[in-house]
C-alpha cells in the first residue's frame, strides 16, 4: 500500500493542494465521482476539476486515454522507485540499473524499473526468438490496460540490450509531433555528429531507416494508443500524429537490421495489414499472468486468505495493475481478508477498470457495442452463428466478422476454440471485468438491444 507519507511528498513535489489530494486518495480507491463528492460534501464539477487539475499537474495528458489507470501507474512505480532506493541503495539491480541509465547508446524515457518481475518466461523466449532469431522488423504488444505491456517491453529490451548498439525506449504519453521525435531520434543515432536534416517527413524517415541499416537498433514506442484517433475507428491517428502510421508501416514494409517493439491497447492498422506469423511484423497478444506469478504479486502486498486466491486471480484475469489494486483495497478496508473483498467483488471491479472502459467504450461503433451489449447480457460463450441471428438483418455476415476483428484488436473479446468430434468452433464471449462493467454500467441500453 502507498504510504499516506509518500502521496503527501508528490503532491508538495507536483504542487498538489490538500483538496487535490483528497479527490486523488479517493479516485485511486476505485471511488466514483458521485462518492467522492458525497464523502467530500462537494459538487460532481467540483470533483472533476480537481482532479483534471491533478492529471495537469502530474502532466497525465489531456486527450490521452486512461488517465486515472496511467496516474495510479505513475505513482506506483514513483513508489517502487522509493522503496526501492531506500531498502538498498547498492543492491545489484539498482547498480545494473543506474549504470544502463548512463550508458550514451541507450535512452530509457520513462521506463519503469521492472526488479520485481514475475513470470513471462514464456512470452520473453518467443519474443526473443522473434527479434533475435528471426529478425522481426517491427514486434507489437497488444492487451489490456493493466495487464503488464509496458513492463515486459522493459524487460525484454533489459535482457537483450547486449545484441544491441543502440537502444531507445519511449514513451509515447506525451506523443510528440512526427517530426520532432525523428529529429530527437536521429540526432540521438548521429551524436557526436552533427547534421543537417532534411525538411520533409518522408526524407526524415529514410534518414533513419539509413540508420537502422547500419547499425543495430531496438527502438520500443511504449503506448501508442494514445496516438490512435477516437473516431470508431482503430485505424486512424490524430491529424498531427499521422506520420507515425507512415513510420511503422515504412519500419515494418523496408529492409534494415533493427526492430520496432511496440506497446498498445489498440491495434493499429499498419501492424494488422502487414503482420504474419512467419513475416517480419508480428503481434503478440498478453494475456495475464500465471496463478503462480501472479500469487506472488498478491504475497508481496501482504495478503491472508490464500486459498480464495485463485479465484481473485481468475476474476481479474492475472491482470497484474487490478491485482495490485484489488490487494490495496483488501489491505485497507478488509484487513488483508481476501474473502471479504470477493463478496463486494463484482462492484468494485467495475469501478477500478471504469476510466480505462469508459475510453475504449467511447471509441466503439453502434455495431461494436451492440455486439458488447449482447455478450454481456448472455453472461456465456457465443458462437458467429449465434451472434449472426442475434443481430438485426442489416448487419451482414461480413460486416459481422470485421466488427468481431475490431474487437479483438481493440483488446476487449476473449476467443476460445471449442473441439467438437469432427469440427471446431470459434466462441466469442467478455471477460469478467468487461461483462461487469457492461452490466453496471449500460443495464438500461443493454436491455434494449
Ligand atoms: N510480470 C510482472 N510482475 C510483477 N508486476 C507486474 C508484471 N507486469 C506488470 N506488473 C505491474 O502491473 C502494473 C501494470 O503493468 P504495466 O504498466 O506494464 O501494464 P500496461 O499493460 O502497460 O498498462 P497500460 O495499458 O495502462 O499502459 C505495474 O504496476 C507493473 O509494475
Ligand atoms: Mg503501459
Amino acid at each position: 500500500m502507498i504510504s499516506q507519507d509518500f502521496l503527501q511528498t508528490l503532491a508538495t513535489e507536483y504542487s498538489v493542494s490538500n483538496l487535490e489530494l483528497k479527490v486523488l486518495e479517493l479516485a485511486m480507491n476505485g471511488d466514483s465521482t458521485t462518492t467522492i463528492a458525497q464523502k467530500l460534501e462537494v459538487s460532481e464539477d467540483a470533483v472533476r476539476k480537481r482532479l483534471s487539475e491533478v492529471y495537469r499537474k502530474f502532466k497525465i495528458p489531456g486527450s490521452g486515454p486512461v488517465k486515472l489507470t496511467k496516474l495510479q501507474q505513475l505513482i506506483l512505480s514513483r513508489y517502487q522507485e522509493h522503496t526501492v532506493q531506500s531498502s538498498s541503495n547498492s543492491s545489484p539491480n539498482s547498480l545494473n540499473f543506474r549504470q544502463q541509465d548512463v550508458n550514451p547508446h541507450q535512452i530509457w524515457d520513462g521506463a519503469p524499473d521492472v526488479s520485481t518481475f514475475y513470470g513471462r518466461a514464456e512470452e520473453l523466449a518467443t519474443l526473443e526468438r522473434w527479434i533475435i532469431r528471426d529478425n522481426c522488423r517491427v514486434v507489437m504488444l497488444l492487451g489490456m490496460g493493466g495487464i503488464g505491456k509496458t513492463s515486459l517491453s522493459v524487460k525484454l529490451a533489459r535482457q537483450i540490450q547486449d545484441s544491441y548498439e543502440y537502444i531507445i525506449w519511449q514513451s509515447l504519453h506525451y506523443a510528440p509531433p512526427i517530426k520532432e521525435f525523428l529529429t530527437n531520434v536521429i540526432e540521438f543515432l548521429a551524436s557526436p555528429q552533427k547534421i543537417d536534416l532534411p525538411e520533409t517527413l518522408y526524407q526524415k524517415i529514410s534518414y533513419l531507416i539509413r540508420y537502422l541499416r547500419q547499425h543495430h537498433c531496438l527502438l520500443i514506442l511504449d503506448a501508442i494508443e494514445v496516438i490512435l484517433d477516437s473516431d470508431n475507428q482503430v485505424w486512424r491517428y490524430s491529424n498531427e500524429l499521422e506520420g507515425y502510421g507512415i513510420l511503422l508501416k515504412r519500419l515494418g514494409e523496408e529492409q534494415h537490421q533493427s526492430c520496432l517493439v511496440l506497446t498498445s491497447i489498440e491495434k493499429p492498422r499498419e501492424v494488422a495489414l502487414q503482420e504474419s506469423r512467419t513475416g517480419f511484423v508480428r503481434s503478440l497478444e498478453l494475456k495475464g499472468l500465471q496463478p503462480e506469478a501472479a500469487q506472488q504479486i498478491l504475497l508481496d502486498k501482504g495478503l491472508s486468505g490464500e486459498h480464495q486466491w485463485l479465484e481473485l486471480i481468475q476474476t481479474y484475469r492475472g491482470n497484474p495493475l487490478a491485482l495490485k489494486i484489488a490487494a490495496a483495497t483488501i489491505q485497507e478496508v478488509f484487513s488483508g481478508h481476501t474473502s471479504e473483498f470477493l463478496k463486494y467483488e463484482s462492484l468494485l471491479a467495475s469501478n477500478m477498470f471504469r476510466e480505462i472502459l469508459d475510453w475504449q467504450f467511447k471509441r466503439l461503433s453502434n455495431i461494436e457495442k451492440e455486439i458488447m451489449y449482447y455478450l454481456a447480457r448472455e453472461n456465456n460463450l457465443v458462437s458467429v452463428q449465434n451472434l449472426k441471428m442475434a443481430m438485426p438483418t442489416s448487419i451482414t455476415t461480413s460486416v459481422l466478422i470485421e466488427t468481431l476483428e475490431s474487437l479483438r484488436w481493440r483488446s476487449l473479446l476473449e476467443k476460445v476454440q471449442s473441439e467438437g468430434k469432427n469440427t471446431t468452433e470459434t466462441l466469442f464471449s467478455l471477460q469478467p471485468v468487461v461483462m461487469n462493467y457492461v452490466n453496471s454500467e449500460f443495464r438500461d441500453v443493454r436491455d434494449k438491444h
